[in-house]
C-alpha cells in the first residue's frame, strides 16, 4: 500500500488487480498532480516487478489445463507402453501429443504447447521468452526446488497485443516410464526409431528429477 500527502493515493492489489483510488485536493492541484505522477510511477515500477500471478484467475485456469494435458497424455502412455512396448508407444506420443494440446487449445482459447531447450518435436523449439523462462526454470530446480513446484508468469506484449504468459515445469519423476526414450540407455529399437522420426533430436541423456521441458500457454488480454 502506497500513501502520500497532500494527494491521497492507494494501490492495492487483491488477486492481481490492481484498485487504484485517488483524490486530490482542491487548492493544490497542479502540483498534487505532478507528485501524484510521479508517485504512480513510482509505485507501478515496484509492483510490477515484485507482482506475482500467484493466485490470478489466468493462473489457476493454465494450471487447470496443464493438469488435463497431463491427465490425458500420461494414460495414453502408459497404456501404449503396455500395449506394445516403447517403440510402439514414441508413435503414439507423436500423434497423440500434438492432438491432445490442439484440442484443449480449441476448447479453451489459449494456445497451447510443450517446449524444451532440448527439444525432440521440432514444434516444441522454445522462442526467446521461453528460453529465458526454461533457464529460471533449471536455476530453480538446481536450487532444489522441486518441478512440479515450479512455474512462472507474466504479462507481455507481443505484437502491440497484451498477452498473458505461462509455463509450467515438466519434470522427470521416479517410476515414470520417461527414460525408455529420454535417458541414456535406450534400447536399439528405440533409438532407431527416433533417428527415423526425429532426425533432429536432443531430448535424450536425462536422469531421474531432472526438468524434461515445460507447458508453455499464452492468451490475448
Ligand atoms: C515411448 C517413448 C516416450 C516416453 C516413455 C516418454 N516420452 Fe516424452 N516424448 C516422446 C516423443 C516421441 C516426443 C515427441 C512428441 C511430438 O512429436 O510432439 C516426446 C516429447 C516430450 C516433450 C515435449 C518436448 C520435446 O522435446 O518435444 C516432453 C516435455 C516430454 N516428452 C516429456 C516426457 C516425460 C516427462 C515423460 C515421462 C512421464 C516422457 N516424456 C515419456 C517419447 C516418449
Amino acid at each position: 500500500m502506497v500513501e502520500c500527502a497532500p494527494c491521497y493515493l492507494v494501490i492495492s492489489s487483491c488477486d492481481n488487480m490492481f484498485y487504484l483510488k485517488v483524490s486530490i485536493s482542491v487548492n493544490n492541484r497542479k502540483g498534487a498532480i505532478m507528485k501524484l505522477s510521479k508517485v504512480l510511477v513510482l509505485g507501478l515500477g515496484v509492483s510490477l516487478s515484485s507482482v506475482s500471478f500467484a493466485n490470478s484467475a489466468e493462473v489457476v485456469e493454465a494450471r487447470a489445463l496443464a493438469k488435463q494435458f497431463m491427465g490425458k497424455l500420461k494414460p495414453a502412455l502408459g497404456a501404449a507402453m503396455k500395449a506394445g512396448g516403447p517403440v510402439h508407444a514414441i508413435s503414439v506420443c507423436k500423434d497423440k501429443a500434438p492432438k491432445i494440446a490442439q484440442d484443449i487449445s480449441k476448447s479453451s482459447g489459449w494456445d497451447i504447447k510443450r517446449v524444451s531447450l532440448k527439444n525432440r518435436s521440432p514444434i516444441a523449439e522454445p522462442d526467446a521468452w521461453e528460453t529465458k523462462v526454461l533457464n529460471q526454470f533449471e536455476q530453480q530446480q538446481a536450487e532444489g526446488m522441486k518441478p512440479k513446484n515450479i512455474e512462472y508468469s507474466e504479462v507481455v506484449q507481443e505484437n502491440g497485443q497484451k498477452t498473458f504468459r505461462y509455463m509450467k515445469a515438466i519434470g522427470i519423476g521416479k517410476g515414470q516410464p520417461c527414460l525408455h526414450c529420454h535417458g541414456t540407455n535406450l534400447n536399439d529399437g528405440v533409438k532407431q526409431k527416433l533417428q527415423e522420426l526425429y532426425p533432429n533430436d536432443k531430448a535424450t541423456g536425462y536422469t531421474v528429477g531432472q526438468i524434461r521441458g515445460a507447458f508453455s500457454f499464452k492468451k490475448a488480454l
